[in-house]
């Protein structure tokens, strides 16, 4: 076993069990895997990721060492690793560095400690990994990196304008078979469960404000209006405000919604969303939730100095009292709700994201000499791949087209 540093190594049988339901909902991975199991596409190949540490991600890993790999993982949020899922991949060889609820000391130190091997490949979600590489590791060069979320795909993009990325770093999540069923169904669902988890509270009737309309909010927004909320959408774009209104959503500034709603989900990607003019606006019992990538969406440190006393309630779950005597209450500290509250997005689900990034990975030992410092969208042919093993493990079919009909689509003349 090599080494590794997890809550506690007994819950390693637990860990396996869950890796196990993870993978019986996973079919294209699984598939993947046979392949890679067969041909070694990764031999040698030493991989350093960061990535919540989840049953989903479990099977990730298992995969690529699979096909040859040499893994080492630590968690991308300090809230969300799966003790028993981290000590099941311990057990079987993985360098595993993450518990539930690290300090940000020790969520860094252990980033640190899977760079120890010198990767090839590094995997991150949030970009917190390849920001650490260029900052203080100057001599490392992987051959190449992926990238899982928005939130790190943004970052990468400001690296290589700047001309300081290091290696080909391949953006994940612009796939079509990660950003429309990750992002938006994901996150839709994981979110709302991690809500109810914390809170126990009832949706149907419910005012609900949605911060941001990308595919994270637009999936919130549509499941918690699902599930009888009256939904508010927040926007600063012009056109994801209108098309938010045009799908039925009342949309208005923050400032406006504060007064009116009962639960705020912020899903941005930026800073300080909801702040100190809005929590003091808010009604007695608002329930604040994030869905971003990092805590910064809302502002915890202002509500805190605002605060004239806080409490616990229950887990993940802590109440605010203002100087106005009304009562605001923060879900998982304002960390994503859905990695801290509940466990992520469900794994049929992360079957799309995560086919995605093995064949990315190798994609990348096969490719990534040729590749220049940049960031990448996924091939399409693997875009198309991950959605022919999905349809494949779902038992569905679909049509072709006909020669004829191939013939037509390339042509210009025939109109009506
Ligand atoms: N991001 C969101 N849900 C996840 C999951 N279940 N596993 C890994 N990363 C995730």
């Amino acid at each position: 076993m090599s080494e590794y540093k997890v809550r506690d190594i007994r819950l390693a049988e637990q860990g396996r069990r869950q890796l196990e339901w993870a993978e019986l909902h996973m079919p294209a991975l699984m598939e993947i895997r046979r392949r890679f199991e067969s041909e070694k596409p990764l031999k040698g190949i030493k991989i350093s990721a960061v990535l919540h540490v989840t049953k989903e991600t479990g099977a990730l890993v298992r995969t690529l060492m699979a096909g040859g790999a040499e893994v080492s993982l630590a968690g991308s949020n300090p809230l969300s690793t799966q003790d028993d899922v981290a000590a099941a991949l311990a057990e079987e060889g993985v360098r595993v560095f993450a518990w539930k609820g690290e300090t940000v000391k020790e969520y860094w130190q252990n980033i640190r400690e899977i760079l120890k091997v010198k990767p090839d490949i590094v995997m991150d979600d949030g970009a917190d990994l390849h920001a650490l590489i260029h900052e203080s590791y100057p001599d490392l060069r992987p051959l190449g990196g992926t990238e899982e979320t928005t939130t790190g795909v943004l970052r990468l993009k400001a690296m290589e304008e700047q001309g300081v990325l290091r290696y080909p770093v391949i953006a994940v999540n612009n796939a079509f078979t990660k950003y429309l069923f990750d992002n938006r169904i994901g996150t839709g669902q994981s979110t709302v469960d991690g809500i109810l988890r914390a809170t126990n509270l009832l949706i149907a009737g419910k005012i609900a404000v949605v911060a941001g309309y990308g595919w994270v909010g637009r999936g919130i927004a549509w499941r918690l209006r699902g599930m009888g909320a009256r939904v508010i959408v927040t926007e600063v774009s012009p056109l994801r405000a209108l098309e938010a209104v045009m799908d039925g959503f009342d949309v208005m500034p923050m400032t406006r919604a504060a007064e009116i709603g009962d639960l705020f989900v912020t899903a941005t990607g930026n800073t300080k969303v909801i702040r100190a003019d809005h929590f003091l606006k808010m009604k007695d019992g608002a329930v604040l939730a994030n869905a971003g990538h990092f805590n910064v969406e809302i502002d915890v440190e202002g509500l805190e100095r605002l605060a004239v006393s806080k409490r616990n309630v229950r887990p993940y779950l802590d109440e605010y009292v203002l100087p106005n005597g009304r009562r605001l209450y923060l879900l998982a500290e304002g960390r994503l709700v859905n990695l801290a509250a509940a466990e992520g997005h469900p794994s049929e689900v992360m079957d799309l994201s995560f086919s995605n990034q093995a064949l990315s990975v190798e994609y990348l030992v096969k490719k990534g000499e040729e590749l220049e410092r940049k960031v990448y969208n996924v091939p399409q042919e693997i875009d198309e791949q991950v959605a022919w093993l999905k349809l494949r493990g779902m038992g569905i079919e679909i049509d072709q087209m006909t020669e004829e009909q191939k013939e037509y689509v390339k042509q210009w003349r025939y109109g009506t």
